[in-house]
Formats: structure tokens, C-alpha cells, sequence
């Protein structure tokens, strides 16, 4: 085999973030986030661009210095071309382009949903891999998706949220807690000391593998408003309990459609990403249904759930392999299928 050293740029959303991997593996993976946004409770795109710009040369010099190899020694840039935010995807774009014209050598497109599942072929000790065809549920402050994925480049959506992803579920329920952003991580901190049976909160009736979070997040607001107008103290009082039902009701819909995708499917195997794959709701029900129904599943090392370029860096591999590359006049596409 080759010795292939690929440069990787993630800047899709509120991270930047450089990688260098030797072939499959990830020899650095630098990400700076961006602390500007938690003041607004939510990434403002305007401000996730100009610090996008500011960050991409330190972190790109990071990563290239952690892995202690030479940009000459670069076979290819691969860069994110979408999804994502406009603004921010044409700062790692046009980063991307110039390095490769610069260094002469050939640019890769990624797509960041392909990305994040292709994350769990990063070759790190201890970490088994899926085998195809395998689902893979993209869960995050950005997405939410079931998907079939047949090998390395062929995959299929076969459910996604309609309106919210999954994250913002999980955020917006906890500003309205009056909790600061994002709320995912301390939900899930305080769901582990509650009653996840306290409120009953309805799911969303969304057809198919199709996932509805906005109706929910309303449901949240208007229950929270009915009782602090009856008891100011509501929400300190019961705090862990609120926090234990959401996030009960929340992992609850996620696992009946991984359950009625795999039945649909005849598929077993079930590998996540995306920052929600931390909670620990999902991780137990998820090995609730190794037992119940014969489940194999796979989480990535938490740095490769984020958005990190190390995942970008993956895919760059797998087309380098198959010298799949684009040229000097492509653009970034903030809409962009798998
Ligand atoms: O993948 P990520 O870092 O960024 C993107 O959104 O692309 O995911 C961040 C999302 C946020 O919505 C955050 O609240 C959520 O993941 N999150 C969690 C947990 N850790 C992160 N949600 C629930 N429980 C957690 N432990
Ligand atoms: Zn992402």
C-alpha cells in the first residue's frame, strides 16, 4: 500500500478544523470553536464566517505541526463542499483551493452528511467497524438522519426530520429551562437524576422514517408556561424531572424509528454520529436493543462525532483511492444530498 498524507478542512457550521490522516488513520484533527455564538443561544452564520476566516491558517498550521509532517509531503486537500452554512462552507472551500494550487496537487469534495458516517472507518484502536450494508443514524444540532448504506460511496436517506434536527430539540427545550446553550449536554447531566416518567410529553405523528421536532419543542414551551403561571418555583423544583422526560420522550422517537428501520430493512447493525450520540440516553437504549433485538452497534470515538475534519479526512482517503478528485472551479453548495 501507499503512503498517502491528506490534508483535510471542516467549516461547515461553528468549527473549524483541520486534520492530516496517513492513509485511514488520523495522525492530527485540530478544532477551534467558536465561543462567540453562546451569547446569542444559537450559531449566528454572519459571525461564524468572519471567525471561520480568522481561525482556518492557525488551526490549519496546528494540525499540519501536530502530525509533524510537511505541507510538501501532501498528496490532497480534501475540504467540506456541503452541507452547511454559505458563508462558512466558502471559507474552508476557498482555503482548500488555494493550498492545493499553491502546493499542486489535487483537490477532494466532500460531503459533510457522507462525512459523519463514514467516521466509523477511522482506524482507531479498540473502535469496531460496521460491515455493509449497516444503518447509520446522523444525529446533531444540524441533522437528523436514517441512513442505508450499502458501501464507502453508495448510501441512501431513507428518513429525516422534516422541520428541527434532534439537537435543537434538545437546545431549544433547554433555553426554555432558562439554561444556557447548548443545553444538550446539561439536559442529559440532569435527566440522570430524575423521573424520565414524571411529564409525559406527546411524540410527534410523522410519517414513515421521517422525524418532526418543532411541534415537540412547543409542546415543552406551552406545558413549561401552564405551570410556572400556577407555581413561579415550577421549574427549580422539578428541574431534573423535566429534564429526565424530555429527554426520554426525545430518545424514545429516535429509537421507534430505528427500530421500524431496521425491521423495514432486515438490517442489525446500527452506527451513529453527530454530537446527540454522546447523550446517554441513546447509548443505553441503544444497548437495550443489542439484547432485545439482536442489535450490533457502533459509536465512534466521541472527537469523530462532532464536526471534526478528521471525518472529512476519511473520505478524502477512500476517493483518493479512487483518484476521484474535482478541480479549481468548483463552489460550495449549502444545500447538498447525500
Ligand atoms: O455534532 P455537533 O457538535 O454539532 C452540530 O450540530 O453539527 O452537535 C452539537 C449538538 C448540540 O445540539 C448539543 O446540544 C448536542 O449535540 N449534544 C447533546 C449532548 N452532547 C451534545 N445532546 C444531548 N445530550 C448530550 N450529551
Ligand atoms: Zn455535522
Amino acid at each position: 500500500t501507499q503512503d498517502v498524507y491528506i490534508l483535510a478542512i471542516e467549516s461547515s457550521c461553528d468549527d473549524t478544523s483541520a486534520a492530516v490522516l496517513h492513509n485511514d488513520k488520523v495522525l492530527s484533527n485540530v478544532v477551534a470553536n467558536q465561543k462567540i455564538h453562546e451569547e446569542y443561544g444559537g450559531v449566528v452564520p454572519e459571525l461564524a464566517s468572519r471567525a471561520h476566516q480568522q481561525n482556518i491558517v492557525p488551526v490549519v498550521h496546528q494540525a499540519l505541526s501536530k502530525a509533524n509532517i510537511d505541507k510538501k509531503q501532501l498528496a490532497a486537500i480534501a475540504f467540506t463542499r456541503g452541507p452547511g452554512l454559505m458563508g462558512s462552507l466558502l471559507v474552508g472551500t476557498s482555503f482548500a483551493k488555494s493550498l492545493a494550487l499553491g502546493l499542486n496537487i489535487p483537490l477532494i469534495e466532500v460531503n459533510h452528511m457522507q462525512a459523519h458516517i463514514l467516521a466509523h472507518f477511522i482506524d482507531e484502536p479498540d473502535t469496531p467497524k460496521p460491515s455493509f450494508p449497516f444503518l447509520a443514524m446522523t444525529i446533531s444540532g444540524g441533522h437528523t438522519q436514517i441512513v442505508k448504506v450499502y458501501n464507502h460511496f453508495e448510501m441512501e436517506v431513507i428518513g429525516e426530520t422534516i422541520d428541527d434536527a434532534v439537537g435543537e430539540a434538545f437546545d431549544k427545550s433547554a433555553k426554555i429551562l432558562g439554561l444556557p446553550y447548548p443545553g444538550g449536554p446539561l439536559i442529559d447531566k440532569y435527566a440522570q437524576l430524575g423521573n424520565p416518567k414524571a411529564f409525559p410529553f406527546p411524540k410527534p405523528k410523522v410519517g414513515e422514517l421521517n422525524f418532526s421536532f418543532s411541534g415537540f419543542k412547543t409542546a415543552v414551551l406551552y406545558f413549561i408556561q401552564k405551570e410556572v403561571k400556577e407555581n413561579p418555583n415550577f421549574i427549580e423544583e422539578n428541574l431534573y424531572d423535566i429534564c429526565a422526560s424530555i429527554q426520554y420522550t426525545i430518545i424514545g422517537i429516535l429509537i421507534d424509528k430505528l427500530k421500524k428501520a431496521s425491521k423495514q430493512t432486515g438490517i442489525k447493525q446500527i452506527a451513529i454520529g453527530g454530537g446527540v450520540s454522546a447523550n446517554s440516553g441513546i447509548r443505553k437504549a441503544l444497548k437495550e436493543g443489542e439484547q432485545r433485538f439482536g442489535w450490533k452497534t457502533f459509536v465512534p470515538k466521541f472527537e469523530y462525532t462532532t464536526d471534526n475534519a478528521g471525518m472529512i479526512g476519511i473520505v478524502g482517503y477512500y476517493k483518493f483511492l479512487n483518484q476521484d478528485f474535482t478541480n479549481q472551479t468548483i463552489t460550495a453548495k449549502a444545500r447538498f444530498a447525500l
